[in-house]
């Protein structure tokens, strides 16, 4: 029997990394290019270049005039309209009230950079943000590699429902009033995005620590079974990286845009992190008996 075509959100919600080669909307060229890929990390304390596309306010990089604060905000503030332009009309339901998260410029050679364990991308994790709570909303996000020659190369593992049975417990469940934690995650979805108040809930906390726990287990690291994932220069890939175990091995210079999707916009809100984590035994024994 033949199978019925998948939709885009289907696919991605079924953990699949979606690529389109090549990237499907305007990149910066040329001169703009040369000059993203010129841009270097202030410290090793930044992960990356980051820009808020609200407001085009960029941190994490070398500061060396006015002219180039002004010329790469710009260049970051054009690649999330392209990129959400186009992005919202494949996905128009997300776009309906899904939350612009930060646009970042990766400049480091993922292979060899030196990062504390926890903050290195090249281990598998699913995406958990230490200063950007989700309250329970998806993180999809949309990479481009801007390297002119090179291909970007990621591993891919276990689904966050996988990962879920097997480490849930050990890593700790949330805990406490399950019926506040569901209303707060609730809240979250519908409430205006406000980064500098979104409050962390349980839910957050708990993909924090599996994040953690994912990166220190040099079983996990070993035994999850992988799957190469190579990336041509000018290709885009589209991912819930809260829903696919992934890790960065190899790359150098990629655009990537983050998005917070509210689970009530979803076509399987049942198969989101947020809910599969809800539905886990031990959890609701935990509030049960709280
Ligand atoms: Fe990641």
């Amino acid at each position: 029997m033949t199978q019925p075509q998948l939709s885009l959100s289907e696919r991605l919600e079924r953990d699949e990394i979606v690529t389109f080669d090549p990237c499907p909307f305007a990149l910066p060229t040329g001169d703009d290019l040369a000059f993203l890929l010129q841009q270097r990390l202030h410290s090793t304390a930044h992960k990356n270049i980051s820009c808020n596309p609200s407001d085009g306010h960029c941190t994490g990089f070398v500061q060396h005039s006015g002219d180039q604060v002004l010329r790469l905000r710009g260049l970051m503030r054009d690649f999330s309209a392209h990129a959400t332009h186009w992005l919202g009309k494949q996905l128009p339901t997300y776009a309906s009230a899904w939350q612009l998260d930060r646009v970042t410029l990766r400049t480091e050679e993922e292979a060899t950079r030196k990062l504390r364990r926890t903050s290195r991308n090249d281990l598998l994790h699913f995406d958990a943000f230490p200063s950007r709570p989700t309250q329970g909303s998806r993180i999809l996000r949309l990479y481009v590699n801007v390297n002119p020659t090179d291909d970007r190369v990621w591993v891919a593992a276990e689904t966050f429902q996988a990962v879920l049975e097997k480490y849930g417990a050990t890593v700790g469940l949330p805990t406490g009033d399950h019926s506040t934690w569901v209303r707060r995650i609730g809240q979250g979805l519908v409430g205006l995005f406000q980064p500098t108040t979104r409050k962390r809930t349980a839910y957050d906390d708990f993909m924090l620590r599996l994040h953690h726990f994912m990166k220190n287990s040099t079983e996990y690291q070993e035994l999850a079974s992988k799957r190469l994932q190579q990336f041509r220069p000018g290709s885009a890939w589209l991912l819930f990286a809260d829903g696919v175990s992934h890790a960065e091995l190899r790359g150098q210079f990629a655009l990537e845009h983050s998005y917070f999707v509210a689970t009530s916009t979803l076509v399987l809100p049942d198969e989101a992190p947020s809910s599969l984590v809800m539905r886990q035994p031990s959890h609701m024994d935990q509030s049960r008996a709280a």
